[in-house]
Order: structure tokens, then sequence, then C-alpha cells
């Protein structure tokens, strides 16, 4: 069975896919944390974020692979762990620039595919119900006011003592919320056969146990 969660940044994508993965005993897959690598590849080669040919050379011979932990799941980018710097501000003010080059999304598309393979998943992203799993059992759009997302990006950020204000968070949110949706290629946008569930007023367990009923009645 395959669960496609997709949505806005900050929406609680991966903390509840996670939840529902771990309920259900499925295996699960962070797609926003593939872009973040390839971003962190970028960065570290010092090539423009928007040097398309460059970051699909480096991509295609390197490996992005997650491992379990007890604090969730670690990244890694070849045999660096990249879990911690893949957060930092410059990687998320500037993966939605890496993820708009086609060829990009086209090889990491195929990656993610070759990881549902087979396998009972939830994969987490933009493009999950319409692109890379159209034929997911259950998809689920997940939104919430781009206020509360800010709101909560903050709180997370203060335990990782990152220092954002939460005006400028909410900004940063709704321009890559922008940019996401309006990129020419597989574009974040709702699957016409996918449930929406607004968390702006739920809990993250609310969340996860709604999607997990949904599941239970699709098996
Ligand atoms: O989910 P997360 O916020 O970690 O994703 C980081 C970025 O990766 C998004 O802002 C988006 O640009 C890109 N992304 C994407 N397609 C996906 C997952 C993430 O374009 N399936």
């Amino acid at each position: 069975m395959q669960i496609a969660i997709d949505g806005p940044s900050s929406a609680g994508k991966s903390t509840v896919a996670k939840l529902v993965a771990k309920a259900l005993n499925f295996i699960y897959c962070d797609t926003g944390a593939m872009y973040r690598a390839t971003t962190v590849l970028a960065k570290e080669h010092q090539i423009d974020y928007g040097d398309e040919a460059k970051i699909l050379a480096l991509l295609k011979t390197s490996k992005i692979t997650f491992q379990p932990a007890p604090q969730g799941q670690l990244v890694f980018l070849n045999d660096e762990d990249v879990t911690l710097e893949i957060r930092t501000p410059e990687i998320t003010n500037n993966v939605s620039q890496v993820s708009a080059l086609p060829q990009i999304r086209e090889e990491l598309v195929r990656q993610q595919r070759v990881i549902a393979e087979g396998n009972s998943i939830v994969m987490d992203g933009r493009d999950i119900g319409t692109t890379v799993l159209p034929h997911a059992e259950l998809k689920v759009f997940l939104v919430a006011s781009a206020s509360e997302r800010a709101r909560r990006r903050f709180e997370e950020n203060v335990t990782k003592g990152i220092d954002t204000p939460l005006s400028k968070l909410q900004e940063e949110i709704e321009l890559r919320d922008y940019k996401d949706s309006h990129r020419a290629i597989s574009p974040l946008t709702k699957a016409d056969d996918a449930i929406e569930i607004d968390s702006t007023h739920l809990s993250i367990e609310e969340v996860t146990a709604a999607i997990v009923k949904l599941a239970n009645e699709r098996k």
C-alpha cells in the first residue's frame, strides 16, 4: 500500500508521515530531504544553485540515503551525515531554486519510485500524489494557515538554537509556497483524488489518527 502526503512547507507533513508509517509498520520516505541534500551537494561544490547540468552530474554520482535512528531518521549524502545541515537557513532558502530544475526533479522522482517499489510506504513531499506515486491508494493534502506554520517552525527553531524572527519565517514560508506552486514542472497542487486535511487547529496526534483511519479503511 502506498500513502502520499503532500502540502506546503511546515504543514507538519514529515512529523505526521513518520508517525503514520510507524503506526502501520510501513517505511517512510522524506522526499524534501532529498531535494535538500541535493542543495547541500551544490553548496559543498560551490556550484550555482541554478546550474542544472553540473548539479545533475554530481547527483548521478552521489548517493542520498536514509538510516533509522532513535530520534528520527538520519540523512546521508554519500558517507556524510547531513541531517542537521539540510535544515539550515542557507539550504531552506535555496532549495526551491534547485527543486525547480527539471532534470533534477526527473532524477529524484526516478530514485523515489525505486525506493517505493514493492514496499508499503508513506512518502511525503509536494508532487507525490500527482507525479511520483499517481496510483497511491491514499493521497492526503495537508494544509495549515501560513501564520500557524510560521509559529510551528519558530518553535522548532528555538529547540535547534536557530534565531529567526517569526515575521521573517512567515515571509520565507509564503515565498517558498509561491515558488513551489508556480514552478513549471510538477508544481505543488492537490491531486484530484486527494483528501484535504487542514491541521491549523488539529494536534499532531489528531492528524495522525485521521490518516491511519483512512489507511485502514482502504486496506
Ligand atoms: O518538505 P520540505 O520543506 O523539506 O521540502 C523542501 C523543498 O523541497 C520544498 O520547498 C520544495 O522546493 C522541494 N520539494 C519538492 N518536491 C517534493 C519535496 C520537496 O519540490 N516532493
